[in-house]
């Protein structure tokens, strides 16, 4: 099944760029319109609040779904984890609407929200891989990610096709209720230009390959640093370099560093900084600058447009809104050189199971 591949991982990466082409053909009805479940745009049209739980790195593209979601409704979204949100619950408002974004289906920690969420009598969606799964099936309505079957421990595939679904659920939402940043956002245009960025970078493994080799293949620790959309992925290329390398990895919002992190940064400490949006990318550049005065090693992935001599990765320009669909790639690859080049088993990582059925 991993045919000529290595690793899963590697194979799932590879397959963004059709998984993203995929998933627009899906969601595209006979007169070539982008369409959603008719009763899941009317739900989160008619909420005051979307609610979006999840675990892991289906957490960390739920947080780039509050971006999509409030930029093309204007519905505000809260997103939380949910082992907190089953035993500590916010305020709820009145017309609540519940997005369960969940790879497997079957996380037990989300699942628990849901039994407490229906016992409560409130709408809600699953967004997940699995057709039939027990999240799909016990909320409302589902939507599919279509991504195919994600083998990996590492989740890669799913995070983007968690994202691009996101984009297409708030887009046809929005334009449904006449919202003119979602009727103006060509998004099936700007998937297509997603796809072939992504093919851009999924061909740049020797480079990637290199600077893991370079930067990564000793440290004990490492930061990825970003603000805004750039700071969740900084989250998820933390969390994917953790879980397979094992080098201990934070991701930051850039300008929170200084208010105690920096303690941390000694000579050599890899920071890696994302750069895709003009002006918070300028003061993330500044926050670069601070932790290579106190001895880091950064790395800079920045998007054309934007870059500065001697940045080491550069991704083709896309959207704003949909930056973390590419920025995301160069470090599922770093994480996955890192996992290799140490001699671990980088399809299953000691300690974890594809998916988490104990709470
Ligand atoms: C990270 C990873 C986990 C899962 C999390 C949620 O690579 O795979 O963090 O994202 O366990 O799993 P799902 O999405 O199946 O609910």
């Amino acid at each position: 099944e991993k045919g000529t591949y290595a690793h899963y991982m590697l194979k799932e990466i590879d397959e963004q760029p059709a998984v993203m082409r995929r998933l627009v053909q899906e969601y595209t009805n006979a007169s070539g319109e982008l369409e959603v479940d008719e009763e899941i745009t009317s739900k989160l049209n008619n909420s005051d609040r979307v609610y979006i739980v999840a675990c892991g790195t289906s957490w960390h593209a739920g947080w780039v779904g509050k971006k999509l979601i409030e930029n093309l409704t204007a519905t505000p979204v809260e997103v939380h984890v949910a082992s907190e949100f089953a035993y500590d619950m916010p305020i709820i408002s009145e017309k609540p609407f519940f997005i369960f974004i969940s790879q497997s289906g079957e996380t037990a920690d989300s699942r628990q929200v849901l039994v407490k969420v229906n016992e409560l009598g409130y709408d809600s969606m699953t967004l997940t891989n699995v057709a039939g799964s027990t999240l799909s099936r016990e909320a409302q309505t589902t939507m599919l990610l279509h991504a195919g079957p994600e083998i990996a421990v590492a989740s890669t595939k799913a995070y983007t096709a968690q994202i691009g679904a996101l984009a297409i659920l708030a887009k046809v939402a929005g334009v449904v209720n006449g919202n003119e940043n979602a009727v103006a956002f060509d998004l099936v245009h700007e998937l297509g230009l997603v796809a072939n960025a992504m093919e851009v970078l999924v061909n740049q493994k020797e480079i990637i390959a290199d600077l893991a080799q370079e930067k990564l293949s000793t440290t004990r620790n490492a930061f990825y640093i970003g603000r805004g959309l750039d700071y969740f992925v900084s989250m998820e290329a933390a969390l994917k370099l953790k879980e397979i390398s094992y080098i201990q990895a934070e991701g930051f919002a850039a300008g929170e560093l200084k208010h105690g992190t920096i303690a941390l940064i000694e000579e050599g400490t890899p920071v890696i900084g994302l750069i895709t949006e003009e002006v918070m990318g300028s003061h993330t550049r500044g926050n670069l600058k601070e932790v290579e005065s106190r001895g880091a090693d950064t790395l800079v992935i920045s998007m054309e447009g934007l870059e500065k001599e001697g940045d080491n990765i550069i991704l083709p320009k896309i959207n704003t809104l949909l930056t973390p669909l590419v920025s995301v790639i160069p470090v599922q690859l770093l994480a996955y050189y890192a996992s290799l080049q140490r001699g671990l088993d980088v399809d299953k990582p000691r300690n974890l199971a594809k998916s988490v059925t104990v709470e």
